[in-house]
């Protein structure tokens, strides 16, 4: 058995109007809210993860470009986009996903695993406090929506390389909502959103080789319809994607994935953030959903 977490009060003492905006998400596109943050200052000046290649060159102008059309994107989809102001010397901070977890009132700030990620926590935290949230953070390690994903009225939770499991029951206390904890186990892998993309309130889709035994049967069971991914589309991170529930933008390159999300009813647009996978990140990482 996988843990699952229900906060105490429990669910169903969510405030009403969660509950309303909750129900309104459903399989048609709806009018989404985004956060990101331009690449101003980003580089590959160290090696957190197996993407990261500290030998290779990168052009901040071609990031900055290709973050700019992913932002189009988003606006000619009818979403609205609030970009975050980037820091000088957070290379990292342009994947916005990491930043924390808002949903409803609650606005959750991450705590970093490493070292050279741990000041954005106090840039998102600015961002947060902005736009009239009371950051709330965590005892231990959450690296945000990179590794916390709502589906419907619950939070799937990735752990093994960033987030620490322990977090998982602050999140689910914070968010008043269950939380389940599923265990990574690649390192390519490393946040749950480059292995998991959640499409609708009640659709995701899958890579299991990323997951322990035990979660990938979670996933199966919670989820029988789940779309499962292959090899070839989840190495150029094809799951980590962004969808408002109908239309997915993912990276251009996942073209097998592109094709089972067509036969599935979604509409696939494909984005090229070539220079932001040399971070290890793409669509779902430089982009955090703020839930209303
Ligand atoms: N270089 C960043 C790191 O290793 C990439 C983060 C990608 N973000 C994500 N949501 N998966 O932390």
């Amino acid at each position: 058995m996988t843990d699952y977490y229900v906060a105490d009060p429990a669910p169903r003492t969510r405030p009403q109007a969660w509950q309303d905006a909750a129900a309104k998400r459903s399989a048609t596109a709806q009018t989404r809210r985004y956060a990101m943050t331009p690449p101003t200052y980003f580089a590959v000046e160290y090696a957190i993860n197996p993407w990261m290649d500290t030998s290779a060159p990168v052009d901040v102008a071609v990031a900055c470009a290709q973050w700019d059309s992913l932002r189009e994107t988003y606006l000619r989809l009818g979403h609205r986009v609030d970009v975050v102001e980037p820091v000088s010397g957070l290379p990292d901070m342009v994947y916005a996903a990491n930043g924390g977890f808002v949903a409803g009132d609650v606005a959750i700030v991450a705590r970093f695993r490493h070292e050279q990620r741990a000041a954005e926590a106090a840039a998102y935290a600015e961002w947060m406090t902005s736009m009239g949230y009371r950051p709330v953070t965590t005892r231990y390690v959450n690296e945000g929506q990179g590794d916390l994903l709502l589906v419907g009225e619950m939070v799937l939770a990735g752990y093994g390389f960033r987030t620490d499991r322990r977090a998982h029951a602050e999140i689910s206390a914070a968010l008043r909502m269950p939380v389940v904890s599923l265990e990574l186990v690649d390192p390519r892998f490393y946040h749950l959103d480059t292995a998991l993309a959640v499409l609708d309130d009640h659709t995701i889709a899958f890579y299991p080789p990323a997951f322990s035994a035990a979660a990938q049967d979670q996933l199966h069971a919670l989820f029988p319809d789940a779309i499962v991914v292959g090899s070839a589309d989840a190495y150029v991170l094809g799951l980590n994607v962004v969808s408002d529930g109908l239309h997915v933008v993912l990276p251009s390159a996942a073209t097998g994935f592109a094709a089972q999300l067509r036969a599935v009813g979604f509409k696939p647009v494909g984005v090229d953030l070539s220079e932001l996978l040399k971070g290890g990140g793409s669509v779902k990482c430089c982009t955090l959903e703020v839930f209303e």
